[in-house]
């Protein structure tokens, strides 16, 4: 598909990724891709919207879509969750509150490891929990056992942990995994990794290891929430997966009215168990294209704006860039907006650990991320 050609369906989609700003801007901000899902989704839909299958549609509640993640887990990162303790939710985000609301109480204290995902934030303040901050270490953005264990007080009760990591792009390593197992154990935290950037993992490191596969003790202490919508493209459809590790979380989540959790469209649906069933080699042609991607900003990032350091993301289509040593620092996807005319997000959105960074989703066609890249540099170069 030529980019001429779908930038005219780039602009007319619905989305809040290209409604959001003005008609001469390139958005590299929220995390949906720029290239249409998988062949083998858009023919589940369209079975769908021909036959008018809109009735009542018990999919999303039976067993199926647990059973295909736990497949796909199994295939892909040899972790295979039980059906049993899965249940399926309308996103990724509604299991987290859940597990807090169920988890902790008022006043606890909740570990988020900076920069973050920034619904994380609200999703523990707003819920009346405090906030307890651990920084990555920005050589790498790495989690220290020793520097983790200091930053939790008597008053921590649980930990997001974001892994693969947004922003980063980092693929948490067994060891630092095993570290915030054993600091869990220590402390008897409840851990919520959110995992829904699983499939896009770069070769070179460990892969993804999901927090719950390494053991009994981990599995049973933590909520692993994903679902098919970063891989596939399908933010909007609203489908996702949680394995209820810890068995109190569970019996919380089985004693709530159902009716307190919504319910999963079925389009969603449909689309998400087509994704994990039929999907794989979709996916792995459009890693590929991401992992090219992700080098040719690497190396136009290194070779003509030095001064704006990156680390390379391992996983994930985003790359957290440093403008510190710029002059559009502290928050620089305001003055690219501004003057470049390119939508980055906000790097204080991630908290204060994001001050003077933006973060840029490489998801795009070749051209735009070209353009991008050339926006980027002249707004940096240039004085306003
Ligand atoms: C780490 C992380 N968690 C959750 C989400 C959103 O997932 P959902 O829309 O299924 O709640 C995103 C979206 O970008 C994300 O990056």
């Amino acid at each position: 598909m030529g980019t001429s050609h779908d930038i005219d369906r780039l602009r007319a989609l619905t989305g809040i990724k290209w409604q959001r700003f003005a008609g001469d801007v390139i958005p590299t901000w929220v995390a949906d891709m720029d290239f249409p899902t998988a062949p083998v989704v858009l023919d589940a839909l369209r079975a769908m919207v021909e036959s008018s299958d809109f009735g009542y549609n018990m999919t999303s509640f039976d067993d199926s879509i647990p059973k295909v993640w736990t497949e796909w887990s199994l295939r892909r990162f040899g972790w295979k969750p039980e059906v049993a303790e899965t249940k399926v939710f309308s996103t990724t985000l509604q299991p987290i509150a859940t597990a807090l609301s169920i988890g902790t109480a008022p006043g606890d204290g909740v570990l988020l490891f900076t920069p973050v995902y920034p619904p994380f934030f609200d999703m523990v303040t707003k819920a009346g929990r405090r906030l307890v901050e651990y920084r990555l270490d920005e050589a790498g953005w790495r989690i220290d056992g020793d520097r983790l264990r200091a930053a939790i007080d008597p008053g921590t009760r649980a930990l997001i942990l974001c892994n693969p990591h947004n922003p980063s792009g980092r693929a948490f390593s067994r060891e630092e995994l095993q570290a915030v197992a054993q600091i869990a154990q220590e402390h008897d935290l409840l851990v919520i990794s959110d995992e829904i950037w699983q499939d896009f993992v770069y070769p070179g490191g460990e892969g993804h290891i999901p927090f719950a596969s390494l053991g009994p003790e981990a599995s049973g202490r933590s909520v692993t929430v994903t679902s098919a919508s970063k891989s596939f493209n399908l933010g909007g459809l609203s489908c996702a997966v949680a394995h209820l590790g810890d068995a109190r979380i569970a019996a919380g989540v089985a004693a709530l009215p159902p009716q307190s959790l919504g319910g999963v469209n079925a389009l969603g649906a449909h689309a998400t168990h087509a994704a994990w069933t039929h999907g794989e080699e979709w996916l792995t042609e459009t890693t590929g294209v991401l992992h090219a991607n992700r080098d040719h900003l690497m190396a136009r990032l290194a070779a003509e704006l030095p001064e704006v350091p990156v680390e390379t993301p391992e996983a994930t289509y985003l790359a957290w860039l440093d403008f510190r040593a710029t002059h559009i620092a502290p928050d620089p996807a305001k003055r690219l907006l501004k003057h470049g005319r390119v939508g980055l997000s906000p790097g204080p959105d991630f908290g204060t650990a994001g001050k003077g960074f933006a973060r840029l989703n490489f998801a795009t066609h070749r051209e735009l991320l070209d353009e991008i890249i050339d926006r980027i540099i002249t707004t940096v170069r240039g004085t306003s």
